[in-house]
């Protein structure tokens, strides 16, 4: 299939392990892809292998001028910027509320909700200018619900389904449809190395058996609903929540005697 000949994707986060599966399935379905991240080394490598019609813009997506930045960069490229990913995004280290410092909190909600919003705020002119497109922003299953010593984190995901509701309202009648993906929990190093200043990653206590879907995501998983969510399929689709989580919402699954 090549649903995105005539497209260009930013994906931010573009070299974790999501936004390069995100990068790569776009980039083999035609598009121009941006690979946006603070981690130049990668980002160059995957723009290298891609070749041509890749482009790496070293972007920190808590900062604003990074952001004009890599939006001028597209269009210098490409010409046009038709479909915007917002799918950086980290973990705090787990600690109760009342033992979360205030830096910790900050820099949880800049990265994940502030970068979100920026993100929606400098693309949104550029994808007006090219006539419409998508965008699609990454929050969690951990943001429809409190997860005990996640609270940053929680927090910025919960307000991620917020601003999408609002930046899908405001832009619609500019032919730009918004939607969440919430992710469950997908094997990537965000699950299977700790987060900065923790001391065990989140693989260490998760256990998939209980779920109707007994294994991790795999990275694979969330690119295929993006892609749909991007493509002209989902035409109908705005301001709305899909959850890829082989069920964990749903909670522990029937055990029958044949499983
Ligand atoms: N892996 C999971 O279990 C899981 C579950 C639910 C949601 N998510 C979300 O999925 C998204 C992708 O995560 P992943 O699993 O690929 O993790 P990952 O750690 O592999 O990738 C995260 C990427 O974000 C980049 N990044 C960090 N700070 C940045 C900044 N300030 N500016 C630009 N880039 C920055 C990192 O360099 C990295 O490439 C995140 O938003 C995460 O919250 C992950």
């Amino acid at each position: 299939m090549s649903r995105f000949t005539t497209q260009t994707v930013l994906v931010t986060g573009g070299t974790g392990g999501q936004g390069a599966s995100h990068v790569r399935a776009f980039h083999a379905e035609g598009a121009n892809v941006v690979i946006g991240d603070i981690d130049a080394e990668r980002g160059a490598a995957l723009a290298g292998e891609l070749g041509d019609k890749a482009l790496f813009v070293r972007l920190d997506v808590a900062d604003e001028k990074s952001w004009a930045a890599a939006v001028a960069a597209t269009e210098e490229a490409f010409g046009a910027l038709t479909v915007l990913v917002n799918n950086a995004g980290v973990q705090n280290p787990p600690a109760l509320i009342e033992s979360t410092d205030r830096a910790t909190w900050a820099r949880i909600l800049d990265i994940n909700l502030t970068g979100t919003f920026l993100g929606i705020k400098t693309a949104a002119p550029a994808l007006r200018r090219a006539g419409g497109g998508a965008i699609v922003n990454i929050a969690s299953t951990m943001g429809t619900g409190g997860t005990a010593f996640y609270a940053p984190y929680v927090a910025s995901k919960w307000a991620v389904r917020g601003l999408t509701q609002t930046a899908a309202l405001e832009l619609g009648r500019d032919n730009i449809r918004v939607n969440t993906i919430h992710p469950g929990v997908v094997a990537t190093a965000f699950i299977t190395e700790p987060a900065a200043g923790a001391d065990a990653p989140i693989a260490d206590f998760y256990d998939p058996e209980p779920f109707a879907v007994p294994r991790l995501g795999q990275p694979a998983d969330i690119t295929a609903t993006l892609l749909f969510l991007a493509s002209p399929h989902a035409a109908f689709i705005t301001g709305a929540e899909h959850i890829v989580d082989g069920g964990l919402l749903l909670g522990p699954a029937l055990k029958n005697e044949a499983a």
